[in-house]
């Protein structure tokens, strides 16, 4: 555990504040003004604060499931695997154009394309407007760049949520990442009833 103190200290001026030399055109007035009240000095020393904010990221790329046909058994493959040797195409613009490997993928994000996204120049990463690249740990600085909003409200910690400690001086603080809630590909927040409390029959009234 760790607290932080705040020392106040207040020192008190022997000297007298001495305001002099105000000078008016057309008339020479020299005013002195005594303080009758001490100078007040306050000095607040807080140690720093030394708790950590930790973001939730993905642990890596995703890989893609296929299986092996000679022996059916299902694998993980890097997308690597495939997309180093295949030309980009652009024209996979949506889940619809989808026919020779991941049919039935949702992609339902407004006019995004595969591409608006996913690095052509290398499938195990993603990619800014200005085509720089990011990983996929990174994946809330490429949702940030079009959801400015909800940047500024996740940065001031009203959106996203959040385990741990508002005071950081008391303990560390974890931030969810935007896909920790939201699903990159279909990302509309899945409503949800919220659950009925726990009722107790025995405490049931008004039975008429
Ligand atoms: C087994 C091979 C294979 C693997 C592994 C694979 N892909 Fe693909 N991918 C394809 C094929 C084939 C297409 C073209 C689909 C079509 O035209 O119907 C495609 C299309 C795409 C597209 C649309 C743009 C384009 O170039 O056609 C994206 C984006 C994409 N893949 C991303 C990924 C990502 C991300 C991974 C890793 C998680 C991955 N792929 C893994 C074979 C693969
Ligand atoms: C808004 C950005 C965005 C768009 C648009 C997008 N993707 Fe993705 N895609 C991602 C992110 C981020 C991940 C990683 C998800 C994770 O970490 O599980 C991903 C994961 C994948 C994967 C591997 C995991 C899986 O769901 O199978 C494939 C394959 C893929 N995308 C293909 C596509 C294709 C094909 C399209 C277009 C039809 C597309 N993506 C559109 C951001 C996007
Ligand atoms: C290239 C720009 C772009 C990127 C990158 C992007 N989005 Fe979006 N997003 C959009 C657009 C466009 C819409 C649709 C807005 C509309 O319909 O008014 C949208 C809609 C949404 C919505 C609302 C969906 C709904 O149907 O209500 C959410 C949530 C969202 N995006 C989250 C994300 C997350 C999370 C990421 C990162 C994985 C991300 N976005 C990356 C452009 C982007
Ligand atoms: C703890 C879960 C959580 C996290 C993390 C999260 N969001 Fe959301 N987001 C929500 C919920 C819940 C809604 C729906 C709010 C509503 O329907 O009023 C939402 C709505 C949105 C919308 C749609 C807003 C609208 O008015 O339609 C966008 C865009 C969005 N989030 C982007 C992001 C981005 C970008 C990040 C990361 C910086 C992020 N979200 C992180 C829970 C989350």
């Amino acid at each position: 555990m760790k607290y932080t103190y705040a020392k106040f200290s207040v020192k008190t001026s022997a000297k007298h504040l001495v305001i002099g030399g105000l000078c008016l055109v057309g008339a020479i007035a020299a005013v002195a003004v005594e303080s009758a009240a001490p100078q007040l000095v306050t000095t607040v020393v807080a140690e720093p604060v030394v708790h950590a904010v930790t973001l939730r990221k993905p642990a890596g790329p995703p890989t893609a499931t296929a299986h092996n046909p000679d022996t059916g058994v299902a694998a993980q493959i890097a997308c690597a695997t495939c997309h180093a040797t295949r030309t980009p195409n652009f024209d996979n613009a949506a889940s619809a154009d989808l026919d020779l490997f991941h049919q039935g993928l949702v992609v339902q994000h407004g006019s995004n394309t595969c591409l608006s996204c996913h690095n052509s120049a290398d499938y195990g990463s993603l990619h800014l407007a200005n085509n720089k690249r990011v990983e996929f740990t990174d994946v809330v600085t490429l949702c940030s760049q079009c959801h400015g909003p909800q940047w500024r409200d996740f940065q001031h910690g009203a959106h996203g949520g959040m385990n741990g400690y508002w005071d950081l001086s008391k303990g560390d603080r974890t931030r969810n990442g935007c896909t920790s809630c939201h699903d990159p590909h279909a990302p509309k927040y899945q409503g949800a009833h919220p659950t009925l409390p726990p009722r107790d029959r025995f405490l049931e009234t008004h039975h008429e």
